[in-house]
């Protein structure tokens, strides 16, 4: 169904986002027939440029990442007779005008700020001031969303001089990804996890974000930010807080984001003997990370791995352990709901011990698997075995699934429709800032060094001994 004609800009339009994912994303839902007739979209930045030369650079782009359908001609070209660009002074007053005579009464206004956020505030106050956006336009705002609690609350307060909360959409492309969405229908739509969906019946949650790149080409943001702020604050804490939220009333943006919020706000603070930094070391055929960013005695963590509690009714005594790093042995996002053993086992000791693992695969090969415990075959007597029952959902729903939008189309889309259920709203940022923030500075006054790892492992060893400390084990990254 198409969406709505709009007028989108994009400022920060050449740059590497919006190159990679925005352009290409916006061409796929041209493709697939949901952008409408009517829409453009104005790439704006500082570099001079004519409309011409903006289309060639953004042709460039979409055939690398676009996908197969960028190989056919006549589609790519009218993709582009619906872009255009404009030289814009962010910080002066050059080209705000020429932008404005842009924009068409009657099109949803959406501007995607793929900027460094200083430039927030000054981009905002231009749009207000110089009458591109009325009360009905939208903003969309990058990670990274400030770089602790202080720095996104004078984020939120700039924003909120310009823009209404109902009009800033803060991206977190992971609640873009379609197995996130299916957690909550697996949650919410299904009678038969719910009811075992808490302490009493789950022994531990296990959330793992594993990636095999290095920070090699961008160590100057990344070095500054570290996994914990460039991974586990965003990322991993709305995986956390899709799994532990409370069923919201209605599948809208405030119904969702209040319960998302109420989790993040019962999150106990760490203890530092629970949390395990690494970063990944040089070998014979690679270099470390060190040798990745500028400072070579940098003590930036490439990976962590926490446990941590939500105090509340459903969760109290039952522990989340989370984990993400570059450089490991496979790319894999998963989350584990790992249940408790069977209050009483009638087949005797020798049996073993057996447990239903709930595992919903994020990437790659979105799926599910359910392992249950069943008679091992043959007369060898009771035996029993753990098999899991797999889906792929590839597999299940066929060449349909294939179509799947990726994060940032699907956002691209919400932002037009104005649905705010995938975004993240100012208060839930704040409140992930504050839990995050003393174990950062934990670190930093202890003057902690992370453990080094080695390059496609599962990263350091003392983030085994964590989850073997009380007696469990991370399943495998492969
Ligand atoms: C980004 C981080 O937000 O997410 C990157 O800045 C990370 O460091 C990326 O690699 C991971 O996203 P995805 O979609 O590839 O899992």
């Amino acid at each position: 169904i198409p969406v709505d004609p709009f007028d989108l800009v994009i400022f920060g339009g050449t740059g590497d986002l919006a190159r990679r994912k925005i352009l290409p994303g916006l061409f796929r839902r041209f493709c697939s027939g949901q952008m409408p007739e009517e829409a453009r979209i104005t790439g704006a930045a500082r570099s001079e440029m004519d409309d011409d030369a903006y289309r060639a650079l953004v042709g460039e782009a979409i055939r690398e990442f676009g996908g197969p359908r960028a190989c056919d001609h006549g589609t790519l070209e009218a993709f582009l007779e619906r872009v255009g660009y404009e030289q814009v002074d962010a910080m002066g007053e050059g080209g705000w005008s020429a932008l404005k005579a842009r924009m068409r009464p009657g099109c949803v206004r959406a501007f995607y700020f793929s900027v460094a956020p200083s430039l927030f505030g000054a981009l905002a106050e231009r749009l207000k001031g110089f009458g591109l956006a009325d009360d009905d336009s939208r903003v969309v705002v990058e990670k990274p969303f400030g770089k602790d609690l202080a720095s996104a609350r004078a984020l939120n307060l700039t924003l909120a001089q310009h823009f209404d909360e109902t009009q800033i959409y803060r991206i977190d492309h992971y609640l873009g990804k379609e197995t996130v969405q299916n957690l909550m229908a697996v949650r919410f739509g299904n009678v038969l996890f719910e009811p075992l969906w808490n302490a009493q019946f789950v022994d531990h949650i296990q959330i793992t974000v594993a990636e095999t790149v290095d920070v090699s080409g961008r160590g100057g943001y990344y070095d500054q930010s570290g996994a914990m702020r460039d991974m586990v604050q965003n990322h991993l804490m709305q995986l956390l807080c899709l799994i532990a939220m409370e069923p919201p009333a209605r599948f809208e943006p405030d119904a969702v984001r209040d319960e998302k919020l109420k989790v993040i706000r019962a999150l106990d603070p760490v203890d530092h003997h629970h949390i395990v930094r690494g970063q990944y070391a040089p070998d014979d055929n690679q270099p470390g990370y060190r040798a990745h960013v500028e400072d070579p005695r940098s003590r930036t963590e490439s990976f962590v791995a926490m446990r941590c509690h939500i105090s509340n009714w459903r969760w109290a005594g039952t522990p989340f352990y989370l984990r993400t790093g570059k450089m490991l042995r496979a790319r894999t996002s998963e989350i584990a709901v790992v249940f408790k053993d069977a209050p009483h086992s009638i087949f005797g000791a020798d049996a073993g011990r057996h447990r239903n693992v709930l595992a919903i695969r994020l990437q790659p090969n979105e799926g599910m698997t359910l392992d249950v415990t069943i008679k091992e075959p043959g007369p060898g007597g009771m035996r029993l075995v753990d098999v899991p029952l797999d889906m792929s959902f590839a597999e299940a729903l066929g060449p349909e699934a294939e179509e799947v939008p990726d994060a940032y189309e699907r956002l691209i889309m919400d932002v037009i429709r104005g649905n705010q259920t995938l975004f993240m709203r100012g208060d839930e940022v704040e409140a992930a800032w504050a839990w995050t923030d003393p174990i950062i500075e934990g670190w930093q006054t202890r003057g902690d060094v992370p453990k080094p790892y080695d390059a496609h492992s599962s990263g350091p060893e003392d983030a085994l001994m964590l989850m073997h400390r009380d007696g469990r084990k991370w399943r495998e990254i492969r």
